[in-house]
């Protein structure tokens, strides 16, 4: 079997692939929960066999979110909009794992949806945006408030109980948002962080707080539940967060029971970065993290074909990939990746007829028998 489509173990739990969707916001929530269009959209994956599904950037406080229409998990409406979706998911094919990804905007928040430019909203409809430092993420972006360390403990609060109504809309896996220049991220990266306090400073202060949130929510986690955390692996800056400060870091979660990680990267600042971008351009980072943590490693970034994600599965670069706008484009991508490597994958069987076509499609019924 190609290593892309062999089962991967992270914690307690077995991926049936080394496929994922990855956490992609659609901007169409109203008040935090999730309609008709995350349903269609989820649900477009639902058939597809996927190892895991990650919902989008979902938020832990309503002034946390980046968006108006960004998902949110701070109340208990929201749960059900979620649960609602993965029983959907689930009544299709049983065997794929769910996760969500928590996070807080941070000075990135405030804005308006990208199909409306992704600006700063205007004062009417503007929120107060927090950061570690009084930073603005941008020319013509609001400054946002620096926290007061007193401040710390309420949104770690928010975190965990964002986690627990996680677990009640029936996720299986939960990963935190600590990359693209998000609230985490920016604690992290010295272009952020320049506190003083306990929380800033030195590379330790900086991942302080990113660590008390990633310890207190693997604390309300059962070991049955993956848990991880999405970092950006460099800033592709000067002066900004290094592949070695993320190894760093990365040693620290493992040491707090993280089960797996998730290598992105970028995000703390639009200028132009020092990166040649192309396909698979932030495997480089998962593979040293990976060598050198020995955790379950996800890539992600222009990962565009079953061969490509093949290579980089087999020469152990990464332990599982993930795909964004691959998947916009074309829900059925492993179904390909599939036919290219002369793969089985998962097939619900109201689409067995498909399988006339080339590509090797094996029900969930002989799935289940194998097993
Ligand atoms: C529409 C869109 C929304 C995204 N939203 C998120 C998000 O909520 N959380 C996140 O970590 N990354 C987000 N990303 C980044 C993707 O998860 C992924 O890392 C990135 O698109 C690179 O992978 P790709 O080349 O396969 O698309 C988003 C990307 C797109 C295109």
């Amino acid at each position: 079997m190609p290593s892309l489509f062999e089962p991967l173990s992270i914690g307690d739990l077995i991926l049936r692939n080394r496929i994922g969707l990855s956490p992609m916001c659609q901007y169409s929530a109203v008040e935090g929960v999730p309609n008709e269009w995350h349903q269609a959209h989820l649900g477009r994956f639902a058939a597809a066999g996927l190892g895991v599904i990650f919902t989008e950037a979902t938020h832990v406080t309503r002034a946390g979110r980046i968006t108006p229409g960004c998902l949110g998990l701070w109340t208990d409406e929201q749960v059900e909009g979620l649960a609602r979706i993965l029983r959907f998911i689930r009544s299709v094919d049983p065997e794929v794992k769910l996760g969500i990804q928590l996070a807080h905007s941070g000075r990135k928040g405030s804005a308006d949806v990208p199909w409306k430019g992704g600006k700063p909203l205007k004062e009417d409809s503007a929120w107060e945006t927090v950061a570690p430092s009084a930073l603005p993420h941008d020319e013509g972006w609001p400054t946002p408030r620096a926290l007061d360390a007193g401040e710390l403990p309420g949104i770690l609060d928010a975190f965990v109980a964002s986690a627990k109504r996680a677990l009640a809309a029936g996720f299986e896996m939960v990963e935190l948002h600590g990359a693209h220049g998000y609230l985490i991220h920016t604690f992290l990266s010295p272009v952020s962080n320049r506190r003083t306090d306990a929380y800033g400073g030195t590379r330790e202060k900086r991942m302080r707080f990113p660590l008390e949130v990633a310890s207190a929510v693997r604390k309300v986690l059962p070991k049955d539940k993956a848990f991880g955390v999405r970092l950006s692996g460099q800033d592709y800056l000067d002066g900004g967060m290094t592949v070695d400060d993320t190894v760093a870091l990365a040693r620290e979660l493992k040491g707090i029971g993280v089960d797996f990680l998730d290598i992105s990267g970028g995000g703390i600042s639009p200028s132009k970065l020092k990166v040649k971008v192309g396909p698979g351009y932030q495997v480089p980072s998962a593979e040293r993290v990976k060598a050198e943590i020995g955790l379950p490693t996800f890539t992600v970034g222009m990962i565009l074909d079953g061969r490509q994600a093949d290579e980089i599965v087999r020469t152990g670069k990464a332990d599982a990939v993930l795909v964004g706008r691959g998947h916009l484009r074309e829900p059925f991508w492993v179904w390909r990746a599939a036919e290219a490597l002369g793969a089985k994958h998962y097939c619900p069987p109201q689409y067995l007829r498909a399988g006339e076509s080339p590509g090797d499609i094996v029900p969930r019924e002989t799935l289940a028998k194998r097993a």
